[in-house]
């Protein structure tokens, strides 16, 4: 069917072209950036968001996601999830994200708490409210996701799919070839991996391609708008550390390129393959190991973003950023 926008009868029904998601993820900058592109684009619907410990202890990355909706005014609810990961000690991530998580600026105490319901059997509801319907998107450690299709195996197939920022092809982040929210939990990675649900991954690969310049974070101060300072603030103490440590001079945006993904696919450039992580490498535990040349002769398993448009990638983060502008 083709609609016609100047038809008075031809027009798509309401919400087609809406798609609806779950946010899971564990705040974090970039999280941070993910969280308001999934509340306040107009081509997504965010049922809820659930937390996950990953760059900081689930107490801070809860209230975390609490204090960012509470600034951007969002009508969301947050559910806790897992504190641990499945099987592996924890790590957190404060040499990247400061202490609590999200350090950088000073953010609204929030009126709301988290939810009494597991994240867990949050999204389990959600995906029997609507079948075939949700797009379950992870910006942190896959153990919530991993537990999800555990505890719920008849409900997986009932998810549209799982888009997760997750792993790196060429390169890691924590060790030379392990990216953090696979390493943070690697068997919950496999689980995941493993699962029939389709599933796209936005590997280091591509979110090094996401990098916000200083000169575009002093875009978002320089609207004079309070929120939109505090996120420069939030963004700048990211790309102090990424140049501390990677010697790279900007925010880098991983996460939002997951939450991108949905909003506008044609902004990727995408390979099919399969990918599997390493459990047992002494060097290489936690690594994404993609089969490029089709050497294992596996059908694929995961949809890879490669390369992204850069351009268009900004000209929708900026405009939904700047809705924020308004508000108080
Ligand atoms: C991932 O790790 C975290 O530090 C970021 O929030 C992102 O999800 C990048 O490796
Ligand atoms: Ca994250």
């Amino acid at each position: 069917m083709v609609y016609n926008i100047y038809h008075p009868i031809l027009q798509p029904p309401e919400g087609i072209g809406v798609e609806r998601l779950i946010l899971d993820c564990d705040p974090g900058h970039d999280d941070a950036i993910a969280i308001l592109m999934a509340g306040l684009d107009e081509k997504l619907e965010l049922l809820g968001i659930t937390t996950v410990a990953g760059n900081s202890y689930l107490e801070n990355t809860t209230m975390n996601a609490l204090k960012v909706v509470e600034m951007a005014g969002l009508d969301v609810d947050v559910y806790a999830g897992c504190a641990r990961p499945l099987l592996r000690d924890q790590i957190v991530a404060p040499e990247i994200h400061g202490s609590t998580g999200l350090e950088g600026a000073k953010l609204p105490t929030p009126k709301r708490q988290a939810e009494e319901k597991h994240a867990v059997d949050f999204i389990a509801e959600m995906v029997k409210a609507y079948p075939g319907e949700i797009n379950l998107v992870a910006t942190g450690p896959l153990t919530n996701v991993a537990l999800f299709i555990i505890r719920y195996p008849d409900l997986v197939e009932k998810l549209k799919r799982i888009v997760m920022m997750a792993g790196g092809i060429a390169f890691g982040n924590v060790t030379p070839v392990a990216e953090f929210n696979v390493y943070a939990d690697p068997e919950a990675a496999n689980v995941v991996l493993r699962s029939s649900v389709e599933k796209v991954m936005a590997p280091l690969d591509v979110t090094h391609q996401a990098i916000m310049a200083a000169e575009e974070i002093e875009r978002l101060r320089k609207t004079g708008s309070h929120i939109l300072q505090t996120l420069a603030d939030l963004l700048d103490f990211f790309r102090s550390t990424y140049l501390d440590l990677f010697d790279i001079d900007g925010a880098v945006l991983h996460d939002p390129c997951a939450v991108m993904y949905l909003i506008d696919p044609t902004i990727f450039e995408c390979e099919d393959l399969y990918v599997e992580v390493e459990l047992d490498g002494n060097l290489t535990y936690g690594q994404t190991v993609a089969d490029i040349w089709k050497t294992m002769k596996m059908k694929p398993n995961v949809r890879v973003l490669k390369r992204i448009d850069r351009k268009a990638f900004f000209d929708r983060l900026f405009e939904d950023l700047e809705k924020l502008a308004v508000r108080k």
